[in-house]
């Protein structure tokens, strides 16, 4: 199994803190964001990872990161000349995941659960996590039936449900052939949404709702929300 981690997008929402950074180099408490996504795929016991940033300032994230040799993994850095949209990003990691199964996490998405089992007990298809939230419109939302997922709408007005799709995916090789069949949405995106919903249609689409924390940290909203959650969270570590 390997691990892509996407970074790429124009960060146009966290303007102007996003004119001379990267967003996901931008602080949650006390680390640049990238650290967060790349814990959740250490701790999943995955070792080589696909950064796929922008053009803008992605030299910074070499030299932030370098090989990957002090943390015992090897990063590969990969470019996205523009904002094609998520599965865009993600299909062009297709050489570096060669055969392999691949764990997908957005760059902006901050997880407090560990993912190592559905990595370790991963058979095939595609494995989404959900988090019940308040405001469900703002993400892709996932419609459920009994232990299936039917259906995923992307930023629906009415949600069937409240139960959002995190930015954190398990894919089958064949996620890259199932993106090459992908046309544009109405924001001239290729959307990772419609990969889900391949897997959902062709009935190998498998769910796990989260008990931790989740937030994505691309509003300032959400950077700040996502900050709180774990300074708190750090606080209760020093306290155990
Ligand atoms: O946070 C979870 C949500 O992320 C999901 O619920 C949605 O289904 C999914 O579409 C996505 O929604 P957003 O509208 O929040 O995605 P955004 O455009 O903010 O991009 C999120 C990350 O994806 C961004 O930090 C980097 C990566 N990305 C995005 C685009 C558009 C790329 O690597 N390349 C891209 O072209």
């Amino acid at each position: 199994m390997k691990g892509i981690i996407l970074a790429g997008g124009t960060g146009s929402r966290l303007y102007p803190l996003t004119k001379v950074t990267n967003k996901h180099l931008l602080p949650v408490y006390d680390k640049p964001m990238i650290f967060y996504p790349i814990q959740t795929l250490i701790d999943a016991g995955i070792k080589e990872i696909m950064i796929v940033s922008g053009r803008g300032h992605a030299g910074h994230f070499l030299e932030l990161l370098g090989s990957g040799a002090d943390l015992g993994v090897k990063f590969t850095y990969e470019i996205q000349e523009e904002a094609g949209g998520i599965a865009q990003a993600l299909g062009l990691a297709e050489n570096f995941a060669d055969e392999d199964d691949v764990v997908v996490i957005l760059g902006d998405n901050i997880f407090q659960d560990s993912i190592r089992g559905d990595v370790s007990n991963f058979k095939g298809g595609a494995k989404i996590f959900l988090k019940e939230v308040s405001d469900a419109c703002r993400f892709g939302v996932a419609e459920l039936e009994g232990n299936k997922v039917i259906g995923i709408e992307e930023k629906p007005r009415e949600p069937k449900s409240n139960f959002a799709v995190t930015g954190l995916y398990i894919y089958s090789n064949n996620v890259f052939k199932v993106i090459k069949t992908l046309k544009p949405s109405a924001r001239g995106e290729l959307e990772i949404t419609d990969v889900n919903n391949y897997f959902v249609n062709d009935r190998t689409m498998e769910y796990r709702i989260l008990d931790g924390f989740w937030s994505d940290a691309g509003t300032f909203e959400s950077l700040l929300r996502a900050g709180l959650l774990i300074q708190k969270n750090s606080k209760n570590k020093n306290l155990e």
